[in-house]
């Protein structure tokens, strides 16, 4: 049996339990359709609901419907119009793991649809919707119960999942290779960008989240959206934080470059890495999330001590909450169907949440950590002017070497972020494993 269709079965296993613990007995899931801009006849890219995207094996099916109940086969009811402006879609191939049906017109395929769910008792619908669930017919629209469940459970993934993820990972390493080649050879950053697209043969539209491309000071804005087209005459330091999709499967990755190998900023990258290493060393089945992102701040701690950024001592770093302005955002998220996978901060299947601690409240994940999670691990050390300047006027500011701190503010700073699947035995980095392998 393929991985596909298992991953198929692992699907009706988790609805058919969500069904039920929702008291619901059938679902129609919607694909969504494109909505233009307001005013407007332009879309910006279609996103498949992630909850039907789960289903499609990477087929896109725009106002397509899926028909999932508690007991029998998943059932497509895919929308194929004739059309003369756009390329219809195509007819997706699911191994015949899932029932399908073609129809021509909205109104055919929505009736279908209801008429084959209504053969149940309670149907709820999931997706979006600009009809207010009163005037839909249907028992429940999003209901909290089943979405609780299944968004519970999209954090492990299946064997196919993880597969996507792994061929996902090896596009976006092919295009970081050629944006290294690029930044070594003076490009701008558009120039950069346009190499990493070319080499993962992927256009804007086909990635997962818009790739940051950061030269110099650029690299301290932690989601740097410009491509400037001009090189800088002085160039310092290089971050690229860009991924791939694979049937809908995110990657994402950041990498951190100097332009100088022996200058202190590599050796700052390096102590970084050795720092980005240990903490994946550090993982088990069973640790809080919450504890790996609080030993990433002791890390960064021991980071500016050792490279004379502050002058006390490592703890009172971390005490005297130093770290915070240098690490801003989270160690990492899930990741998935989506670049920020759904229910990081979920920790049970009906709905219970745990909230990031106060002194964090930019950390996405709070689980506890078990096989079958994919996340990131994506410690950053910047340097922000915006968050220095509050540190300068702190009570803490005489435990920091200024102008240390200011001679590396034209670096911007560093982020080095790994895919990683945890296993029983302890973790498959896919990105390290994929840059290894090319
Ligand atoms: N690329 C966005 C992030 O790393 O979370
Ligand atoms: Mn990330
Ligand atoms: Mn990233």
């Amino acid at each position: 049996m393929s991985n596909f269709t298992d991953h198929i079965h692992e699907l009706e296993r988790r609805w058919a339990q969500a069904l039920t613990a929702a008291k619901v007995d059938a679902v129609i899931i919607a694909a969504g359709t494109p909505r233009p801009y307001f005013l407007d006849d332009q879309s910006p890219p279609y996103r498949m609901n992630p909850h039907f995207a789960q289903w499609m094996d990477g087929a896109e099916c725009p106002q397509s419907l899926l028909l999932v109940t508690a007991s029998g086969r998943a059932r497509l009811f895919f929308h194929q119009v004739e059309d003369y402006w756009h390329q219809p879609p195509v007819q997706p191939d699911l191994q015949g793991a899932i029932d399908i049906e073609v129809h021509r017109s909205e109104d055919s395929l929505m009736a279908a649809a209801i008429a084959a769910a209504r053969r149940h008792n309670r149907v709820a619908f999931v997706g979006e919707t600009e009809t207010p669930a009163d005037n839909l017919p249907f028992d429940d629209v999003n209901p909290a119960l089943l979405l609780n469940a299944i968004h519970y459970g999209r954090a492990r993934k299946t064997p196919y999942e993880v597969e996507c993820m792994r061929l996902a990972t090896t596009t976006a390493v092919r295009g970081h290779r050629a944006a290294a080649a690029a930044f070594e050879a003076g490009a701008s950053e558009y120039d950069i960008h346009q190499a990493y697209l070319r080499e993962s043969r992927q256009t804007d539209a086909d990635l997962p989240y818009s790739n940051i491309v950061a030269l110099n000071a650029h690299a301290g804005v932690l989601h740097y959206q410009h491509y400037d087209r001009e090189s800088p005459a002085r160039r310092s330091s290089f971050l690229i934080d860009a991924g791939a999709r694979h049937k809908g499967y995110a990657a994402d990755i950041t990498r951190t470059y100097a332009s100088d190998a022996s200058s202190e900023f590599a050796h700052l990258i390096a102590t970084l890495d050795a720092h980005q290493r240990a903490l994946i060393d550090a993982i088990c089945v069973g640790m809080s999330y919450v504890d790996l992102h609080e030993a990433a701040h002791r890390r960064i701690a021991e980071a500016l001590a050792e490279h004379a950024l502050v002058s006390c001592s490592p703890e009172a770093a971390f005490a005297s909450h130093i770290t915070d302005a240098f690490l801003p955002h989270g160690l990492g998220h899930l990741i998935g169907l989506q670049t920020h996978d759904v229910a990081g901060h979920m920790i049970s299947a009906e709905g219970g949440v745990r909230l990031p601690p106060r002194r964090y409240p930019a950390l996405r994940l709070t689980r506890a950590i078990e096989a079958g999670q994919v996340f990131t691990i994506e410690p950053g050390l910047y340097f922000v002017p915006m968050l220095l300047r509050e540190l300068r006027k702190s009570s803490t500011s005489a435990d920091v070497n200024w102008s240390r701190v200011d001679a590396f503010m034209d670096f911007g700073g560093i982020r080095i972020e790994d895919n990683v699947l945890v296993t029983e035995a302890g973790t498959e980095n896919f990105t390290r494993d994929a840059f290894d392998a090319t």
